[in-house]
């Protein structure tokens, strides 16, 4: 019997990468997975990844950034598997631009839209429903942006820094009423976001170098630590900023 058995979870930004080894290992653990994603194409690849592994999913399409999308999503997992017990609110976009260029003010726009707003979004509408259940469990996916600053991504990393503090905002709003929050935060991860990073081998040296381990994580040590968030082996934990990052923090 899986930790998550019988739960129901909705991760966002599930088509791709991180978001997409979240799900996959949380239907390895019994949960119902609702896929969240502006994807389709994404989103219905992680349903049959989780179908073919005996799971159960559906995709809903989602955009964070859309209050009524969110409404809808979680209406979804209601309707489908009867409840929600464990958000994964993972959707996040790198929106680079340097400060003293044009395009900076629509580069912070975009990334607090998708990785504040979204994550703030995302819990308004968990937690309302996971109140007429008997509580639940969210994680968000922060970054080591959201402890430190670097790589020369400035809206990314006030973004990240906003997710961390809704974090532990919403966690101490609702610890007495049956709900977790905690945040992880990836250092640099093999995924669709860093690809074009990690198409040059000078800068992916780089960047590996700057992880104590010396190397890129694989997706799935991101989601692992998302299962063990979101099951009760972390029954003390609320407003948690958990690094999972090769030690880049520590240093
Ligand atoms: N890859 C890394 O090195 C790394 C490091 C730290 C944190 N993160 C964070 O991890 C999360 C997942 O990133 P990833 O590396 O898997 O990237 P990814 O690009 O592979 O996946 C991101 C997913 O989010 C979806 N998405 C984007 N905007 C959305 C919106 N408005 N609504 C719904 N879905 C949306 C995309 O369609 C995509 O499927 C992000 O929040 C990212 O900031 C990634």
């Amino acid at each position: 019997m899986g930790i998550l058995e019988g739960k129901v979870a909705l991760v966002t930004g599930a088509g791709s990468g991180i978001g997409r080894a979240s799900a996959v290992a949380m239907a390895r653990e019994g949960a119902r997975i609702v896929v969240a994603d502006l994807t389709e194409e994404g989103g219905d690849e992680t349903v049959r990844l989780i179908v073919a592994a005996g799971g159960e999913a559906l995709f809903v399409r989602t955009d964070v950034t859309r209050a009524a999308d969110v409404k809808a999503a979680v209406a979804s997992a209601v309707s489908a598997f009867g409840r929600l017990d464990i958000a994964h609110n993972n959707a996040g976009v790198l929106a680079a631009a340097p400060l003293l260029e044009d395009g900076a003010e629509a580069a912070l726009d975009l990334a607090l839209a998708v990785n504040a707003k979204g994550v703030m979004l995302s819990m308004k509408y968990e937690i309302e429903q996971m109140l007429r259940n008997d509580g639940g469990v969210i994680v968000n996916t922060a970054s080591t942006m959201g402890m430190v600053a670097g790589f020369g991504q400035w809206a990314y990393v006030a973004s990240k820094h906003a997710a961390v503090g809704l974090t532990k905002a919403v966690a101490i709003e609702f610890a007495q009423r049956g709900i977790r929050v905690n945040a992880v935060c990836p250092g640099a991860v093999t995924t669709p976001m860093t690809a074009p990073l990690a198409a040059d081998p000078d800068v992916r040296e780089a960047t590996a170098a700057m992880h104590p381990m010396g190397r890129f994580a694989a997706p799935e040590e991101i989601a692992a630590v998302v299962v063990w968030l979101a099951s009760d082996a972390s029954s003390y934990m609320t407003g948690a900023i958990v690094p999972v990052d090769g030690g880049f923090t520590a240093g």
